[in-house]
């Protein structure tokens, strides 16, 4: 068979096998078979020098006319086979946008949460900011700046998480009041929600860490007064109308005078029943008046300003709104529990 002849068959082969191919790596190996080093036009110019050589040229001349015809062929496939892929891609992907689906779980607001943003809204309608501190506390804010000096009685009170002599885990929301009368002037009027912690047994009531909410305001002429009606407008707002306080006299070292707060028991609406124990009333929050020496510490002047400041403890908020028996059930994470409070 001539030179002509074989190539022409090797042309119609290649055009047969190329209607054939349909992937890129296909077209590959139909190229490597018959244009790579080891093809089969490659073998017809290797197998030249058996020529005689004046017929060689002319040989030549055809199995490079050939080569590019054949490379042209290989080309013009390889574009509709990156369509057909593409074509296939485009298939497979398709989504049906729709087909109804199956409703994801939806997750829910942790009662603590709830609790906090409600008191949030109510107290920043009053014109209060939102400030956080760290839960990683120097002793000097925690305490010191608390009139709490060290071998303070309340010291042990708090059963305090220390990392070393300087740094505990804050006990309470309290040190936010320092550092906010040290970063800016009066008047002042913050909360400060956030975890607290001491090294308590958790039981039903009690658990090394639980949540608080600060609230302290300084400016002048700020009275006891002006405590109660923001503490009784807190009442009213979180258990609803009719719900007031009662101040009963008490001890702290950061307030003079100091109070605890009770609220009306929403339970009975002040009547008496199991939840008050009878007395119509629930214990809520600490608080009273800055304590002229924590002023001074925190670099505002008593004898121009003065302020009022309370601690809230959240979970008991959550507990009675939710009549929840077991202060553990709020960091058990159990999906049945948190699940009701959707
Ligand atoms: N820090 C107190 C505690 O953890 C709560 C408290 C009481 C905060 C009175 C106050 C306050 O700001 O005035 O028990």
């Amino acid at each position: 068979m001539g030179m002509r002849e074989t190539i022409d068959q090797l042309r119609e082969t290649l055009e047969q096998e190329l209607n054939k191919t349909d992937s890129k790596q296909a077209l590959e190996n139909l190229r490597v078979r018959i244009l790579g080093k080891k093809g089969e036009l490659t073998a017809l110019l290797r197998g030249m020098g058996t020529l005689p050589p004046e017929e060689r040229p002319a040989a030549g001349q055809l199995i490079n006319t050939a080569r590019e015809k054949f490379t042209a062929m290989l080309e013009a496939r390889q574009d509709a086979v990156r369509m057909m892929e593409r074509a296939a891609a485009l298939q497979a992907e398709t989504i049906d946008v729709t087909e109804p689906v199956p409703p994801l779980p939806l997750g829910s607001a942790h009662p603590v949460n709830l609790v906090m943003n409600e008191m949030i809204d109510c107290f920043t309608g009053m014109g209060f900011e939102v400030v956080e501190g760290p839960e990683v506390e120097l002793d000097h804010f925690n305490f010191e700046l608390m009139n709490i000096p060290k071998n303070h009685p309340a010291r042990d009170a708090q059963d305090t998480f220390y990392v070393d002599d300087n740094i505990v885990l804050r006990t309470h929301t309290s040190p936010i009041q320092a550092r906010t009368m040290l970063s800016r002037k009066p008047p002042i009027r913050v909360v400060c929600p956030g975890r607290v912690f001491r090294a308590d047994e958790a039981d039903a009531t009690h658990s090394p860490v639980f949540h608080q909410m600060e609230g302290l305001v300084v400016d002048k002429d700020v009275t006891m007064a002006d405590l109660r009606g923001t503490l009784n407008a807190f009442a009213e707002r979180i258990y609803g109308k009719g719900i007031t306080t009662r101040f009963r006299p008490s001890f702290f070292p950061f307030t003079e005078p100091s109070t605890e707060v009770d609220l009306t028991c929403a339970a009975c609406h002040g009547k008496g029943c199991r939840v008050c124990k009878g007395t119509g009333w629930i214990e809520v929050l600490g608080g009273g008046m800055v304590n002229p020496h924590v002023l001074e510490m925190c670099g505002i002047d008593p004898t121009v300003y003065s302020g009022f400041a309370f601690g809230i403890g959240l979970e008991r908020i959550a507990m009675q709104r939710y009549g929840i028996p077991d202060l553990r059930l709020l960091y058990e994470g159990d999906v049945r529990f948190l699940g009701q409070f959707r």
